[in-house]
């Protein structure tokens, strides 16, 4: 008999809720986590976990895909860990854990090669800005097939749902063409899964120009805000941030660097823009930023204070990602029985 994903997913993991929508999202733990990364995702998981059930993953084997040291990674990866539970990811209610703990991630990623065409990856957006400019031998094959274990990532939960950042979009739609063309040729197997982008936060530009996304591998002191960066680090850098012509505080195409400020100042306060236009109306962008800079140390102080008790507490973290682990295994290791079966792969 074939059994229909969901019901699939409502006989793998018990523990977890079975009448609600799953999401998946992860995370690479190169460092430095920055303020897009928590208005763009982390935010946004936090606040959901009660309307889902929640697998969230910090995603180890997509950091290969550029030179690492071992001892730097492994410290990353607790790091990213810690940064997630001091945000508010709880483990009573998500399950949260390593990629590479969980060995599907890795077997389905070749599975799904199968099905995932050379220009597909050519054309993705990410693999062009990264390998641009660089020599062939500088370039790795992670770095090409990178979203194809993305794909593996998600669509071995079936996931409903994957709440990201804008920058991902492609991403999760070829994952949905993999899922698609998977089921298409093998019989239905996966969930095909939806981006969850939200209108709002999903792109937060960088402080010193706002024609680029806020990145951790930007090398300019003061592109992005790290979470980790102390409070008068984060004072100055938003003092620093480029602002528009004209002096007013107004969310407007024509004024990217200010609505970028505006939308930081909104997320994390819950005023409306017309609240904050209205309360900086006629006061120049000198009080905003230095209002702005207190919302944001106001929002990200709480995180601070929580990541420094697991910081002095990493054995508690490898414990919850040990059992995170296991929860997530126990839904893969089912999925990928039926994928094997469905592909004929083993002696059966
Ligand atoms: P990563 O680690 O680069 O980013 C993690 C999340 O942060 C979001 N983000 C932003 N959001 C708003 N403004 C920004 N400036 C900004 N910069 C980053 C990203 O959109 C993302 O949601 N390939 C993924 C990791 C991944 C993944 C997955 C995600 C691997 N497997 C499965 C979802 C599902 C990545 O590199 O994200």
């Amino acid at each position: 008999m074939v059994a229909s994903p969901s019901t699939a997913r409502q006989t793998t993991d018990l523990t977890l809720a079975p009448a609600r929508q799953r999401v998946f999202s992860g995370m690479q733990p190169s460092g430095n986590m920055h303020l897009g990364n928590y208005l763009g995702a982390i935010r946004n998981w936090v606040r959901q976990q009660d309307q889902y059930e929640n697998v969230f993953c910090i995603v180890d084997l997509h950091v290969l895909s550029q030179p690492i040291a071992p001892r730097t990674l492994r410290q990353n990866t607790i790091g990213l860990a810690s940064v997630m539970l001091a945000a508010g990811i709880d483990p009573g209610r998500s399950v949260l854990f390593v990629q590479s703990d969980v060995r599907e991630h890795a077997e389905l990623s070749w599975m799904l090669n199968a099905v995932t065409q050379f220009g597909e990856l050519n054309r993705m957006t990410q693999f062009k800005d990264k390998s641009a400019g660089k020599k062939d031998e500088a370039v790795s094959a992670v770095l090409f097939s990178y979203p194809v274990l993305q794909a593996a990532d998600i669509i071995l939960y079936d996931t409903d749902l994957v709440p990201v950042g804008e920058d991902q979009k492609q991403h999760i739609e070829l994952a949905r063409d993999i899922a698609e063309r998977f089921n298409a040729r093998y019989g239905e197997t996966f969930v095909v899964p939806k981006p969850d982008i939200k209108a709002e936060g999903a792109r937060i530009m960088a402080l010193d120009d706002p024609s680029k996304k806020m990145s951790k591998s930007d090398a300019r002191p003061n592109a992005a805000i790290a979470l980790e960066d102390d409070i008068d680090t984060i004072r100055r850098k938003i003092k620093r941030a480029v602002t528009d012509s004209g002096g007013e505080v107004r969310l407007a195409p024509d004024k990217p660097a200010v609505s970028n400020l505006i939308t930081i100042y909104g997320l994390l306060s819950g005023d409306s823009v017309a609240e904050i236009e209205a309360r900086y109306a006629g006061r120049g962008y000198g009080d905003f930023k230095a209002d702005l800079a207190e919302v944001v140390v106001g929002a990200i102080g709480p995180i601070q204070a929580r990541l420094a008790d697991l910081h002095a507490n990493p054995e508690h973290v490898r414990a919850i990602l040990a059992d995170g682990a296991d929860r997530a295994r126990a839904i893969a290791a089912a999925k990928m029985g039926v994928v094997r079966e469905r592909m004929g792969l083993g002696a059966g």
